[in-house]
């Protein structure tokens, strides 16, 4: 097993996950969201509390078991998930954003269900762009080590590589969301790693416990 090789190599870490879609409301009883399952968030805070870290998950989804050396912060928008992730910027030293944040919210919440209009046959949105959770917090970094993914259905490489470079990451784990078994949803996934000044580096398709893993051990030599 992968991990007792490892061993330990986090104690006195304190790493910070984000999983799931956010939800962004429309009022009451709606909201929009995505089909981000959080599996990759969860197994990443299971493989970094395996390796002795402080973990905290700060998730959308909340209907699961919590790994053994996690705390669940539970949030449900963007902004909200910003906040939580404020709060503890400066106690952390890895920051994995594993999250699928919706792009954008509806600009305004109806404090009462929306009733369906009798004289309109349409009916449209009105969305006002998110706030760009990564972006924000490598303007206040100073230790932390940050990580983003990328989902991507097309020029994979290309659209990562220029992710990696405008939110400042250490990584990026490139992902492309275009087939059924790697990505949203799935148990298994193929990524490609991305870091600055070195050669993308694709991993095989794997389950995303053993991708966890392998990112958690990639993420060791970046400390400082
Ligand atoms: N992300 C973020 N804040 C947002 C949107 C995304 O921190 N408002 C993070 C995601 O959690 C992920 C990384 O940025 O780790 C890349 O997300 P992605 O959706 O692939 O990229 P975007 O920058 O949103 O660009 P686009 O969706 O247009 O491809
Ligand atoms: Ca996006």
């Amino acid at each position: 097993h992968q991990v007792a090789l490892m061993n330990g190599q986090l104690q006195g870490r304190t790493v910070l996950v984000t999983a799931g879609g956010t939800k962004e409301r429309l009022d009451p009883v709606r909201f929009i969201s995505n089909d981000s399952s959080g599996k990759m968030g969860y197994a990443l805070a299971s493989a970094a509390a395996d390796q002795g870290a402080k973990v905290i998950l700060v998730s959308t989804i909340h209907d699961r078991a919590i790994p053994a050396g996690v705390t669940l912060v539970q949030v449900e928008s963007a902004q909200e998930m910003l906040t939580a992730i404020q709060q503890r910027f400066a106690t952390l030293d890895v920051i994995i954003m594993a999250a699928a944040v919706a792009d954008f919210r509806p600009a305004t919440v109806a404090e009462q269900k929306i009733k369906k209009t009798t004289d309109n046959d349409r009916m449209s949105l009105s969305l006002i762009k998110n706030p760009d959770i990564l972006k924000t917090l490598a303007r206040q970094r100073e230790q932390q080590v940050m990580v983003g993914f990328a989902a991507e259905t097309q020029q994979l490489i290309e659209n990562a590589t220029h992710k990696l470079t405008e939110k400042q990451l250490a990584m990026l784990v490139a992902n492309d969301v275009s087939k059924k078994d790697r990505g949203f949803n799935a148990d298994t996934n193929e990524v490609t790693i991305l870091r600055p000044h070195q050669a993308p580096e694709a991993l095989p398709m794997m389950s995303k416990t053993a991708l966890a893993e392998a990112l958690i051990e990639r993420i060791l030599p970046l400390l400082p």
